[in-house]
């Protein structure tokens, strides 16, 4: 027992008007050690306090910005990870390199950090020793558990993470719900930062001193996935995903958790500029993917069935039928698709196969769908097949299948595949580690295996992965490069039949909460602004914007070919936007209201411009200043109309324009209420129509 806690029990005795000389005499916390960022902005602070519990502190620019807050573990197996430690030694080194990445969101990437290591040691319990991992960069910090080989701790049962984040100043959140039911496809929350119950991560804040913080994990691999929940005032704390199997996480050490990560800047678009959370994960571990991994646009047998135009399910109405397919190939191919998107193709859907999964079969088409035929259709015509493995949240069942499905999918020259889990939260039916099945949430730690264990699969067979209702992102695309997109929020589905559709602000609240993350699968370019009898709630650049606004290498065109053919100067955006980008910069936005983002092509000298307001009409000026100085742009505009709004048949409402530009003029964005602006800035040396 500590001399603390020896005079809190004399305190107690005293009455309570001894408690302040109680506070004065308790043993403080010994600050253990420090570090800080390569600009010196950041700094961390690791204590110990009498009982040897640790806790860290965050300060910016001199003042706390994440005020003491708890480290530690509670264990099943074996006594706390929490008290009786002492520091045994650390260690500070800073790193400083650039890496190149096979495709995303720009080419070169670098990775400045100082780190801090801090050994401790639990001399009371048998000397366990722990180590925490600082990295401050100059943006923000991660930092993360190791777990060494020890045999007094080799196997590590984990109940519970103390870990703590405790934001110092008054702040207002953009958050979602962590564990509700629709997984991660929720609307995001705007409230002050006390309000918040428990949040998905990605979770942005910004204090009443104008500091923004995205909370995050990076390197989420073989542990239960980290939600927020707020404990009181504006402290929150890690929660793990509960298992079904046991304790929430259950590894042999060595191993390291994932990294807590905080970006933090004074900008909210420098937010979505950081490139912490690749940073934080380990390099490709595919080697050379060039070959095989290919950033695309595609079409799909998709939208017709959210509109209810056609079936998943066999029938006279079922959508994945030979001609219908070949139409889309033509299509593809008239247009410039790489793929075809095929829903349906395959037996079990005909039952309850949402949130059960219990029929099907991930290598049997349907009769009507001649597999063999279509997949050489395509390629014929340089348009490949797109894999679909739908499996109601049934992980178990699809593994069982996993392999012959891959092998299928290279028999007949398919490269990628979309996956999807439709079922409520908790409800997958996951393979546990003794071979059982067991219901869970997907996000936990046997959830991160099964995901893994299908990028692995995928990669073996050379084949490109989407995953929807997914894990959430943490940056593994940099370890495994052929894990190209995922779904992983509210996409354009529910502006088909969700209830309510995708409000005005949504894309905004996007670019700085789940877009922080990585690739998003959110299926853009519906142009006819119709859902299942149900308005799209946006002006038709805006819908072009999207192409710019959402990242992924993989893009889809989503309408259905008939309704391109109606705007075929709208549709035009969507031919030329390439999907894999040299350079990328978030050039303004604040979240929920708008945002910019400009990004220039990997194979060519053009740029691209994508904005997006909310609700209200703006104006936003942007300083050409990305551009290469001394070039010669024709900007190839599409911007909200005269009259255009996010109603009737104002959404239609688009001007397309070109004018000549270089980097040293500037452009004014007015944007409609509901609206944005999509630019092509051909440079002139490129072809321009
Ligand atoms: C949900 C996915 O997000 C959607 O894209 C897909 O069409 C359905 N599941 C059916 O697999
Ligand atoms: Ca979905």
């Amino acid at each position: 027992m500590g001399v603390g806690r020896v005079w809190a029990g004399l305190c107690v005795a005293f009455g309570v008007g001894l408690f302040t000389s109680w506070a004065t005499l308790a043993k403080a916390s010994d600050v253990v050690a420090t570090a800080d960022s390569p600009d010196h902005a950041l700094s961390v602070k690791v204590m110990v306090d009498g009982e040897g519990r640790l806790s860290y502190e965050v300060d910016r620019k001199g003042a706390t910005l994440i005020a003491p807050s708890r480290l530690g573990f509670l264990l099943a197996n074996a006594r706390e990870l929490d008290g009786h430690f002492s520091l045994d030694g650390q260690e500070a080194s800073t790193h400083d390199d650039t890496w190149e990445q096979p495709w995303g969101e720009r080419r070169f990437v670098r990775d400045h950090y100082n780190e801090l290591r801090v050994h401790v040691m639990q001399k009371a319990f048998d000397d366990r020793k722990m180590t925490i991992v600082f990295r401050l960069f100059d943006d923000g910090l991660g930092f993360r558990y190791e777990f060494p080989d020890q045999p007094q701790l080799k196997n590590v049962k984990i109940l519970s993470e103390l870990t703590e984040f405790d934001v110092a100043d008054p702040a207002t959140a953009w958050w979602n719900i962590g564990g509700g039911w629709d997984q991660l496809e929720y609307l995001y929350q705007k409230t002050p930062l006390d309000q918040v119950a428990q949040a998905n991560t990605p979770m942005t804040v910004k204090t009443d001193k104008g500091v923004y913080i995205a909370f995050h994990e990076a390197a989420l691999v073989d542990y239960a996935s980290m939600w927020l929940r707020r404990e009181d005032g504006q402290r929150l704390r890690a929660q793990l995903v509960p298992s079904s199997v046991g304790p929430a996480v259950d590894r042999d050490a060595p191993f390291a958790t994932p990294w807590r990560t905080m970006i933090i800047t004074d900008r909210a678009a420098d937010l979505y500029n950081s490139n912490i959370e690749l940073n934080l994960n380990a390099p490709n571990k595919l080697g050379d993917v060039s070959s095989w991994v290919k950033p695309a646009k595609y079409i799909g047998i998709w939208w017709e069935m959210h509109l209810g135009l056609a079936t998943w399910s066999s029938g006279p109405t079922h959508g994945a039928n030979t001609a219908n397919v070949e139409k889309y190939m033509d299509f593809a191919a008239k247009n410039g698709f790489r793929g075809v998107l095929v829903e349906g193709w395959n037996k079990g859907w005909d039952g309850e196969w949402n949130g059960s999964g219990a029929d099907f079969s991930f290598t049997e088409p349907y009769p009507d769908f001649d597999i063999a035929a279509i997949s050489a259709y395509g390629l014929k015509k340089g348009v490949h097949l797109i894999g679909h493995a739908e499996t109601g949240g049934n992980m178990a069942r699809y593994e069982s299948q996993m392999d012959a499905s891959f092998q299928q999918d290279v028999k007949y020259g398919i490269d990628s595949v979309k996956t999807g889990y439709v079922t409520d939260a908790g409800t997958d039916r996951m393979l546990a580690p003794d071979g059982g099945v067991v219901y869970g949430y997907s996000d936990s730690q046997i959830g991160t295996q099964h995901y893994l264990r299908d990028v692995l699969a995928a990669a073996k067979y050379h084949i490109m992965l989407d995953s929807h209702e997914p894990i959430k992102d943490t940056g593994l695309r940099r370890t495994y490069p052929n894990w190209v997109s995922r779904e992983g929020a509210r996409g354009q589905e529910y502006n088909a039949w969700g209830n309510p559709p995708n409000p005005p602000n949504h894309i905004a609240n996007l670019v700085f909460t789940r877009m922080l993350t990585g690739p998003f699968d959110y299926t853009p370019g519906v142009i006819s602004l119709e859902g299942h009898n149900q308005p799209i709630k946006a002006t038709q650049a805006k819908e072009l914007a999207l192409y710019v606004l959402i990242y992924s290498p993989v893009q889809m065109a989503a309408d259905l070919p008939e309704n391109y053919a109606k705007y075929p100067g709208a549709f035009q955006f969507i031919k030329d936007v390439p999907t894999d980008w040299d350079q990328t910069i978030c050039l303004n936005g604040e979240p929920g209201d708008f945002a910019t983002i400009v990004r220039k092509d990997r194979h060519s000298d053009d740029w691209y411009l994508g904005a997006t307001t909310n609700d209200d009409a703006r104006s936003v000026d942007v300083k050409l200043d990305f551009l290469d100085p001394g070039k010669t742009y024709v900007a190839e505009i599409y911007r909200d109309g005269e009259g255009a709004g996010d109603v009737g048949d104002a959404r239609f409402k688009i001007a397309i324009e070109k004018q000549k530009v270089t980097s040293t003029d500037s452009l004014t964005l007015k944007m409609a209420p509901g609206g944005g602006e999509a630019i092509r800035f051909v440079a002139d040396t490129a072809k321009h129509h």
